[in-house]
């Protein structure tokens, strides 16, 4: 498949209070907490490299955004431009694009949750498709079997969306709208008009749903073959956790590697692919990296 570079731009929202994890999150981000072998944040940070996208803006809270600031410096070493916001408060979802007004600076954008894993077949071609759209929205539907603590879907009888409604306490389906949004610049005035819900929070569903009222909202199921995993409690993250050594055991390849995916989009060559696998000469990661590389060998092993 061709690989393109996008002009839309990516945000991860990597802030909240993680509070389910306590006391494991007292001290640290949760999104610095390994998912197996990788801190989390990478799993999010691949799929934006995944979708061609260069130009990054991380948010955290102020507490954690240094540590983060530290583990992915301006992002030259994966050919990145990444930089850096402070969310003051977990004021919502939506409120990233407030904060990130001046980033977007009206071009399209991605939002992704840096607590969220997705792997799949195709999740590339899916993503680089989304990244490419310059008018309306984008998000994935997934089937999950507790719809009610998430934003939920209805379709009418042609299979179109029709509502979107957050943490439904009877789910009109079982589709749930993932972490990974895609939208035009419209989002940040969007975003502007919302006032807090019930919770008190800028809600991402209150956004979906001005798009979904203009006809603008984009639906894409992403079906069984794919994981859409929760890292929020300590068994999700178990479970995550050995979900992801499983299947990097079994396949030999590895999920939500941030330097393969740059390699793969071209964002680095195969000399600073060696160069980063160097740092990791003393571990599988390390190695795994440096035969993606065929023809070239570490110095150290
Ligand atoms: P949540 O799971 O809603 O919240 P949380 O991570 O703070 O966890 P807990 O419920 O255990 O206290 O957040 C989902 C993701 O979005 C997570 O990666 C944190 C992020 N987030 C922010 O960065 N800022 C916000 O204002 C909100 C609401 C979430």
């Amino acid at each position: 498949m061709k690989k393109k570079n996008s002009t839309c731009k990516g945000i991860i929202l990597a802030g909240g209070s993680g509070t389910r994890l306590y006391p494991s999150t007292l001290v640290t981000s949760k999104q610095l907490l390994p998912v197996y072998d990788k801190p989390m944040i990478y799993y999010p940070l691949s799929v934006l490299i995944q979708a061609g996208i260069r130009e990054i803006l991380i948010i955290s809270s102020p507490h954690d955004l240094p540590r983060i600031e530290e583990l992915f410096g301006d992002g030259n070493h994966l050919g990145l431009k990444l930089s850096y916001a402070p969310q003051p408060a977990p004021n919502g979802i939506a409120e990233a694009f407030i904060i990130g007004e001046k980033f977007i600076n009206g071009d399209p954008v991605a939002l992704i949750l840096g607590d969220n894993l997705f792997t799949g077949p195709h999740l590339q071609a899916l993503v680089q498709k989304a990244a490419e759209t310059t008018s309306g929205a984008t998000v994935f539907g997934y089937e999950v079997q507790d719809p009610s603590r998430y934003g939920v879907i209805a379709f009418d009888e042609n299979g179109r969306p029709k509502e979107i409604i957050e943490k439904p306490k009877n789910p009109p389906s079982r589709y749930a709208v993932t972490g990974l949004y895609f939208f035009d610049h419209n989002v940040v005035n969007i975003a502007k008009t919302l006032k807090p819900s019930s919770r008190g929070e800028l809600e991402i569903t209150d956004v979906n749903r001005v798009y979904l009222q203009n006809s603008k909202l984009n639906v894409t199921i992403i079906d069984r073959g794919y994981a859409w995993l929760d890292t929020g409690t300590a068994d999700a993250l178990h479970k995550a956790s050995a979900y992801v050594q499983t299947l990097q055991e079994r396949q030999g390849i590895q999920i939500g590697c941030i330097e393969e995916e740059a390699y793969k989009m071209g964002f680095i060559n195969e000399d600073q692919l060696l160069q980063l696998a160097e740092r990791y000469s003393s571990n599988s990661y390390g190695h795994y990296l440096s035969n993606l590389a065929p023809g070239k060998v570490l110095t150290k092993s």
